[in-house]
């Protein structure tokens, strides 16, 4: 095909499923032109081989000032992806910044540390089954299953780690939803960012006057700390990012593998029959519908050439994880199907859609904690869960960063009316 031809994809603000369009874009090449809400050019990388290269590129930058048009003051205060490039946080900081900033919190998301969350996270789920059960009751039998389970969760577990109160935990969320989303006005956008700051701004202040054992409260020490280790600005910066990562995603990735599961009842059978693990699941289902479509962004700092195609220095770049999960060359030719023996197998290809090289996901061994207890204990405790839905009917999650369903009405017993 000749690319030079070929219109740059436009990316839908209001997002949908993904693949179609990926598979599309695909045949395209693994680096795409692409325009961002705002008509700002961009490219989206895709091909599972070139997006690894492209996360471990040497000549590739997560700050800001890399970012031509955010520099040259081309990019309003309200485009609605200005948050992803601006947030002072380790997501936007490169070499020894990025170190600082990241092993100020790395060491409260070990694999050690995380598994001694463990029962905490079972009890929380207990509980929120039960909050599930109750209601379906009310609902004449159907539950928002992300309402009611897959966002409580993980929002309960990230708020006591930072010792947010139960009272903000709804502000919060609706607060991450306008900030992570690509369909938001400018003067929507604007106001969002600055309510979520002046919230956690409050917390702050809150924890100040009575410190708690929590990680908001070493991060303040942190910035009390002659201000070199952490600035004020990197600290509201840390709990929006620490708040937003920690459980918008991971809501995605319990909504996707419920729905997968109830749409392929020979894979859940798979593992009924012990023939898999919960484990195997949460990473197909990384795989398969990666919770985490199209990752803003990084910049090359000077021309880089990925597999064939060049990528000017300072353009804004998409990491195409839910692209790069579904890549036939990578994959195969079922690349497509749901197979959760698939991880198990000799030889299998890890998926990116934790991310890749020093940015990797820190949250990866507390998502993984949550999406398999979820799992196992829904489908323990509701064999019979099934959609109220078809799946193809469900709403679509608004944005294109995102990838997964608004709701989830799911019969928690076949019996129910
Ligand atoms: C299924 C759940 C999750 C998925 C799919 C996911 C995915 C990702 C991906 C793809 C990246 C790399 C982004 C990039 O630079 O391209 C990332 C980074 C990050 N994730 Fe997660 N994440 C999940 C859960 C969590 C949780 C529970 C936390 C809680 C703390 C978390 C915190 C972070 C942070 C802080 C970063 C930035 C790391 C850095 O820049 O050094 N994530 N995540």
């Amino acid at each position: 095909m000749d690319r030079s031809t070929v219109r740059p994809h436009r990316m839908n603000p209001s997002g949908g499923c993904p693949h179609a369009d990926n598979a599309r874009l695909r045949a395209r090449g693994s680096v795409v032109p692409v325009v961002l809400p705002g008509e700002i050019e961009g490219m989206a990388v895709l091909g599972h081989e070139a997006l690894k290269a492209f996360l471990g590129h040497p000549d590739v930058a997560k700050g800001a000032r890399h970012f031509t048009l955010l520099r040259e003051g081309a990019i309003p205060e309200g485009w609605p992806l200005r948050t992803f490039a601006t947030v002072q946080s380790m997501t936007t900081a490169d070499g020894a910044d990025h170190r600082r900033l990241r092993s100020l919190v790395s060491r409260a998301f070990t694999s050690r540390r995380v598994a001694e969350l463990r029962p905490r996270v079972e009890e929380l789920t207990e509980a929120l089954l039960d909050e599930l059960a109750r209601a379906a009751t009310a609902g004449g039998g159907v539950a928002d299953l992300r309402r009611h389970f897959a966002l409580p969760l993980p929002m309960g577990v990230i708020s006591e780690l930072l010792g947010v109160d139960v009272a903000h935990r709804d502000r919060l969320h609706a607060l991450s939803t306008q900030v992570v989303t690509t369909d938001i006005g400018s003067q929507q956008a604007v106001s969002a960012n600055r309510e979520f700051a002046a919230v956690l701004g409050e917390i702050v202040a809150a924890k100040a006057e009575r410190p708690g054992d929590d990680l908001t409260t070493a991060l303040l020490a942190a910035r009390d700390d002659d201000g070199d280790r952490l600035s004020a600005q990197e600290l509201i910066g840390t709990l929006l990012l620490l708040i937003v990562a920690g459980h918008e995603t991971t809501l995605n990735l319990i909504t996707n593998a419920v729905r997968a599961l109830c749409a392929h009842p020979d894979q859940l059978a798979h593992v009924r029959g012990q023939q898999v693990g919960w484990g195997d699941v949460v990473e197909e289902t990384l795989r398969w519908d990666a919770p985490v479509s199209y990752f803003p962004f990084r910049y090359p700092v000077r021309d880089v050439t990925v597999d064939g195609t060049v990528v000017p220095k300072g353009t804004p770049i998409l990491a195409g994880y839910s692209a790069a999960g579904r890549d036939p060359a990578a994959y195969g030719p079922d690349a497509d199907r749901f197979d959760v023996t698939r991880p198990g197998r000799p030889g299998a290809v890890r998926h990116l859609s934790l991310g890749q090289g020093a940015h990797y996901c820190l949250g990866a061994p507390l998502a993984r904690l949550e999406a398999e207890t979820a799992l196992r204990r829904l489908f323990d405790r509701f064999p019979k869960l099934e959609l109220a839905v078809p799946e193809g009917e469900l709403p679509r999650h608004s944005g294109f960063v995102g990838n997964s369903v608004d709701t989830l009405p799911v019969r928690l017993s076949s019996d129910a009316p």
